[in-house]
């Protein structure tokens, strides 16, 4: 029997070009450029992390009495997996979902946002309640059991995500997302990027499930 190796897949490293909108449509709610500098370095930390593995994982040893609860090769990566690629995909969605102009939804976003909290109000009152409870993130997810979007609560990538939901919206309330120009003032900073959304841009996401 031949046990092939399958190629590991990579994901795009994220670059310059990547932070342009949020550096260009922050700045004006006081999300200075160098935070989004500085950001940039952990999200290509957690896409080059994510890559690392996929090739460790390409030679795993599949051996299951090699495998381990306490530790093992298994145990190391995969763990670590979900903390690598957790953090690559909502930093995607953190900065996809930036420098936009702000204020109330429209379209899919603003339906979707009614059908599950009754108005932008409510729901904007329960996602900054949900950034300043939560250690990490907060997370919008349509959930296709619910067929509902649903205000997730978020600590590290790897604390409490959901099977069967797609992220259209992601906010990043660690330290590092704002101590450089708010300090500890984090409602501060959560009011500043209601006023930047993008809100095109979770339209987009919205339109990559509902419409094909
Ligand atoms: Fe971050």
């Amino acid at each position: 029997m031949t046990m092939e190796k399958v190629e590991a897949k990579l994901v795009r490293v994220p670059g310059e070009d990547d932070i342009q909108k949020a550096i260009k449509g922050t700045a004006h709610v006081g999300i200075s450029q160098r935070t989004h500098e500085e950001h940039l370095k952990l999200w290509q930390g957690y896409a080059n992390k994510t890559n690392e593995i996929r090739k460790a994982l390409v030679d795993l040893d599949t051996d299951p009495a090699k495998a381990n609860q306490i530790y093992s090769q298994t145990r190391a990566l995969k763990a670590n997996y979900a903390f690598a690629l957790g953090g690559y995909k909502n930093h995607n969605v953190y900065f996809d979902t930036l420098g936009g102009s702000g204020g109330a939804p429209k379209g899919d976003a603003e339906a979707m946002i009614a059908e599950a909290y009754g108005s932008f109000e409510n729901w904007a009152a329960d996602w900054k309640t949900t950034g300043i409870a939560g250690r990490g993130w907060a997370y919008l997810a349509y959930d296709f059991e619910d067929q509902r979007v649903f205000n997730f609560i978020g600590d590290s990538q790897d604390t409490f995500p959901q099977w069967n939901c797609a992220l259209i919206l992601a906010m990043d309330v660690y330290e590092h997302a704002y101590y450089l120009d708010f300090a500890t003032a984090r409602a501060k900073y959560i009011d500043a990027w209601f006023q930047v959304i993008d809100w095109d841009a979770v339209n987009k996401r919205i339109s990559m499930f509902r419409r094909g």
